[in-house]
Parts: structure tokens; sequence; C-alpha cells
């Protein structure tokens, strides 16, 4: 086994025994993972990503960490670093370095420079191909090494607020490459978005604090597909839900489905716990700090640190203290204490015990962006630069492979079925 330079193998004090923890956690992982499994058999019999060198900026956790590892093992080079300076598992990080053909340069909790010099540092390796949970290193890349760009296929991209990003660059004529918004295919949106985001940024508010959802008000600030599953799963949990909404079909949507729809200048003064998943900024800000109640706990699950304004709060406040691990009180001139879980950054990954959405999920997740990383080495030239919808053909590759791993049987159309939908002429 031989490493790497990586700053994560000198920041260890015991860099051998995390390998271990970090393989370990890999392992429990890919148990679960049916879908990269099947993948990574056909990867080391084909290589089909031999000679590629793909640069990678994700959360640096178990589940990505199997995404590496089928890329390699499909013939790439990988260099990896962090997509945010607090989800990094450094055991794992460490685990990858160990990889011939990988090397990460992810570490915990470093401060903004040594975060922005592990991009540089990925950057160097030439890349042929990015992946992307943000849209970091495309930006990266356009900005500080377009010399790069000829020799790059594509790119894929993660989640909603990269691919919003990369469709405003893309509008500026600024985007010099094709970028698959792997977000927006229904085996990842439908699933990880909504199910995923749901499920681990409650159970990770839950393990935090140690408190309780039921009988409390949880405003659900933004009601797309990451805000329908925390609402869904708080309501599971016997919170009563306040949505939060700037858009009228999804305010409406929520209406429907049950919930309390309010404006947040009165949703403050009600709700226990807030949990932004809009994707914006200023979603909670100083007049709502003003009327909350004490003791409540604020939560953002969107991709940045921008939706609880904490320079607002940060403001307000006489003091600040750590009130548990990853919970930080900001005490009000009047004695009123508001609680911040994790810094205000995306919770389900960057609480101290998060550990990110469940392994399932993030089995369909990645399992899309390998076979949209095999379509780019395959057909990258028929893709413009742009943003592509990833193609439905390799999106129901994924679903297929999932169902039979499931044991789960389905209909199939017959071919008058088919005629009958493919046709205009039948009518009443
Ligand atoms: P989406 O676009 O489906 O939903 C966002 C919703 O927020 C929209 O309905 C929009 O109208 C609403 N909104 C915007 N500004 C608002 C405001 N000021 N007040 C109230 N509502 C507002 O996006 P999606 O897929 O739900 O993603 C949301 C965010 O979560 C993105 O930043 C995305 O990158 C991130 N994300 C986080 C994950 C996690 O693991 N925590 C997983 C997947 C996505």
């Amino acid at each position: 086994m031989s490493d790497h330079y990586s700053p994560v193998v000198e920041h260890l004090a015991d860099p051998e025994t995390a390998r271990e923890e970090g393989r370990r956690k890999m392992d429990w992982a890919l148990q679960h993972m049916p879908i990269l499994s099947e993948l990574r058999e056909s990867f080391l019999a084909d290589r089909p990503l031999e000679g590629e060198v793909i640069a990678m900026a994700m959360h640096v956790e178990a589940k990505t960490a199997n995404l590496v590892e089928l890329l390699a093992d499909g013939g790439a080079e990988v260099a990896i670093t962090g997509c945010n300076p607090l989800s990094t598992h450094d055991d794992v990080s460490a685990a990858l370095n160990a990889h011939e053909n990988i090397t990460s340069y992810a570490v915990r909790g470093v401060d903004d420079e040594a975060y922005y010099d592990a991009m540089h540092a990925v950057v160097a390796h030439d890349p042929t191909i990015t992946v992307d949970d943000g849209m970091d290193m495309v930006k990266l890349v356009h900005e500080e090494y377009p010399e790069l760009i000829d020799s790059i296929v594509g790119g894929a991209e993660e989640t909603t607020t990269g691919v919003h990003r990369l469709r405003a660059m893309d509008a500026d004529g600024e985007l010099r490459y094709p970028v698959f918004a792997v977000n927006d295919t229904p085996m990842k949106r439908l699933f990880d978005n909504v199910h995923g985001t749901g499920e681990s940024s409650l159970a990770t508010i839950a393990m935090t604090t140690n408190l309780s959802f039921a009988g409390k008000n949880v405003v659900v600030g933004g009601y797309g597909y990451c805000g329908k599953g925390v609402a869904k799963k708080a309501a599971g949990q016997n919170a009563n839900v306040i949505v939060t909404e700037v858009e009228p079909r999804r305010a409406l949507e929520a209406h429907m489905e049950g919930y309390d729809v309010l404006p947040m200048d009165e949703a403050a003064a009600e709700g226990d716990v807030f949990i932004t998943t809009t994707g914006n900024r200023d979603v909670i800000t100083k007049e709502h700090f003003e009327v909350m109640k004490d003791g409540v706990l604020l939560a953002n699950a969107g991709h940045f640190d921008v939706e609880v304004n904490l320079e607002d709060l940060d403001e307000l406040a006489v003091d600040r203290f750590e009130a548990r691990e990853g919970v930080e009180a900001y005490e009000m001139p009047d004695g009123r204490e508001l609680n911040v879980i994790a810094e205000g950054r995306l919770v389900n990954l960057a609480a101290p015990i998060a550990l990110g959405h469940p392994v399932e999920v993030m089995d369909q997740s990645f399992g899309i962006q390998a076979v949209c990383v095999r379509e780019l080495v395959e057909n990258g030239d028929d893709y413009e630069a742009g943003v592509h919808d990833v193609p439905d053909d390799l999106d129901r590759e994924v679903a297929e492979i999932k169902l039979a791993a499931e044991g789960v049987e389905y209909d199939s159309l017959s071919a008058e079925q088919r005629e009958y939908m493919d046709s205009w002429e039948h009518g009443t």
C-alpha cells in the first residue's frame, strides 16, 4: 500500500488505524450499494475509463468513496477533495488515498485557504472529466485554468444549487464544456433530495440535540424536493409542520398536503425547530430572530451556509457558547437562547455526528454519476458545451439494476399498448 502525498496523511496522528477505520466504513456502505457493486463488475471487466483523469469535489465520506473507487476500478486516475470543509471524514479520505489510482486532498475542518489549496491541487492533475457537488470545480477550471478546457470531455453535477449555478453560467454563454445535471434526473431527485434529505436531516438534528420532534412546530423553509422530504418525515414523527414558500404552486401543494403555510414573518414566532431547504439566502434574518421562542433549534439543509443569516444573529447576540457538541447557543439581550446546529452549514453532512444520506439513496445518485462519466468517455463528442439532462436510457438502466437487486418485478408494455400510447388517431 503506498500513499500519495496528501495533507490528510500528514494531519492524522495514526494514519494506518484511520485507513482501516475508513475502509470499514466503506465496506459497510458497499454491502448496501447493489448498483455500484453491479457497475463495478462491468467496470473492472471493461475498464471503460482507462486513460481518463477525473477531478472531483464532493463530500468525502464512505458512500462517495465507493463511487471514487468504482471510477478508479474503471481505469481512471481520480483526484478528489471536499465540497464543504465540515463534511469530510478524515479516515475515509486516508483510506481512499491508499488506492494507487486515487489521491484524496480532503481534510475535515480546514480553513478557507487550505480548502481552496486542495481544489487547486486536484486541478493540477490535468483532468479530462470533472465531478462536482456545488459546481466549485467547474468554476475554478473556467476562471483559473481555461487552458485545460479543450482537453476536458465533460462533467457531472450532483446537487440542485450546482445545477442552478451551471444553468446561470450557461445562460451567460460562459460554460465551455458539457455537464450532466445529475441532480435533475428522476433516479436522483425523487429519492436523494426527498427521502435522503428528509431522513438524514431529521436524524442528525435528533442525534445532535437528543430532542424529539413529536408535538413540536417544525418550520420548513422551502417546499421543493428537499423540503417535501423534510416536511413528510417530520409529520411522520408527529411534528406540526409549517411551510414557508415564495412559489405559489409549491405553497399550494404544501397547503393541499395538509400543512400550515405561513410567511416566515409569522412562522418565526410559532416554530420550535427551523429547517431551511431553499438553496437561497437570508431565509431567516434579524426580524425573525427577534420574535423567536426561547430555545429554538435552527438548522439548514440547503447547500450553502447562507440560508440562516448568522451575521444578523451574531449582531443581536450578547453572548455565544457551545451548548452541546455541534450546537451553538446565541443569547439574546432579553435572555432567550437560539440554538444553531452545525454552524448553519448543511446539517445532515456538517454536524459532528452527521453521516449524510442513507446508503441506499446514495447508491442511486452515485450509480447515475458513474454511468454519466462512462457516457462522457464513450460519447462525449455528441454533447455540446452546456447543461444536459441525463439521457433517459441511463436513468432507466440504473432503476432496473436497483429493482432487480430489490427483487421487485414490474410489468412491461405489450406491442398493442405501445402502439396505442404512441398513436394520436384513437379517439372516443
Ligand atoms: P428546489 O428548487 O426543488 O426547492 C427549493 C424551494 O425553495 C423552491 O420551491 C423555492 O420556491 C423555495 N424558495 C426559494 N427561496 C425561498 C425563500 N426565500 N423562502 C421560502 N422558500 C423559498 O430545490 P431542492 O432540490 O429542494 O434543493 C434545495 C437545496 O438543498 C439546494 O441548495 C440543494 O443543493 C440542497 N440539497 C441538499 C441536500 C442535502 O443533503 N442536505 C441534498 C440535495 C439537495
